[in-house]
């Protein structure tokens, strides 16, 4: 394998109600981190795997996913993009291509990871899975009155694994000003082209409490 894996962790997870930070909230009886990490590890280009987890729950996931899959585990930081640029210091001498995963896309098929890689060693820099919009996108003002409605069929969802060349993302955390909510906006900011490639429907990012019991459903039935 040739491909590091980050997997900020370190999420409170407050939109899914109260309890334990959310890469730690149970599906089927299972972590959603522990789910995330299976799939990530049974891609065969995967090498390393580091996660960020909860400052206060570094031990508990480190001894969590000894049995699941070889990987370090550092403390994430105070935002997503902190606790990426933590992961991504600690991977070692090696793997020429990163992928940053959300541990809330727990159902993400392995497949996915493979292609997104692919397309990294295929030479773009920047990969990024993506879905069509389906629903018609507004946007609206403070008084929850429509400004206007934005051309759907040039609009994408975004989802994780999203996969770079490693120098590329190291220029590009190094470079960091504000906090994004995905690591291709800082790559993008440094004029780096992106790449799209499909992306899937298991990957969705478990947010609310109706993704967790679609989530629940679809492990049930074979996911
Ligand atoms: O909050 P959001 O759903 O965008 O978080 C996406 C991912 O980033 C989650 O897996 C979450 O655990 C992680 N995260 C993190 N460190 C933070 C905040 C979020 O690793 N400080």
């Amino acid at each position: 394998g040739d491909v590091a894996v980050l997997v900020p962790a370190a999420g409170a997870g407050v939109r899914l109600g109260p309890g334990r930070p959310k890469a730690l909230r149970p599906l089927a009886g299972e972590p959603l981190l522990v789910h995330a990490v299976r799939r990530l590890a049974a891609a065969p280009s995967v090498h390393t795997i580091v996660v960020a987890a909860p400052a206060a729950e570094v031990a508990a996931v480190r001894a969590l996913l000894a049995p699941v899959a070889p990987v370090t585990v550092v403390p994430g930081g105070a935002e997503r993009q902190a606790s990426v640029a933590v992961a991504l210091a600690a991977v070692p001498a090696g793997p020429e291509i990163v992928l940053v995963h959300d541990a809330a896309r727990a159902l993400t098929p392995p497949e996915l990871v493979e292609s997104v890689a692919a397309a990294v060693r295929a030479g773009h820099d920047a990969v990024i899975p993506v879905l069509p919009v389906v629903d018609t996108v507004k946007e609206v003002g403070a008084d929850e009155v429509v400004l206007g409605t934005v051309d759907r069929s040039a609009l994408r969802a975004v989802q994780t694994p999203q996969g770079f060349r490693r120098a590329v993302l190291t220029a590009a955390h190094a470079a960091a000003g504000d906090p994004l909510t995905d690591d291709a906006g800082l790559v993008e900011k440094q004029g780096v082209p992106v790449r799209c490639v499909p992306g899937s429907e298991y990957a969705l990012k478990i947010t609310r409490p109706f993704d967790l019991a679609l989530a629940e459903h679809l492990l049930a039935t074979g996911g």
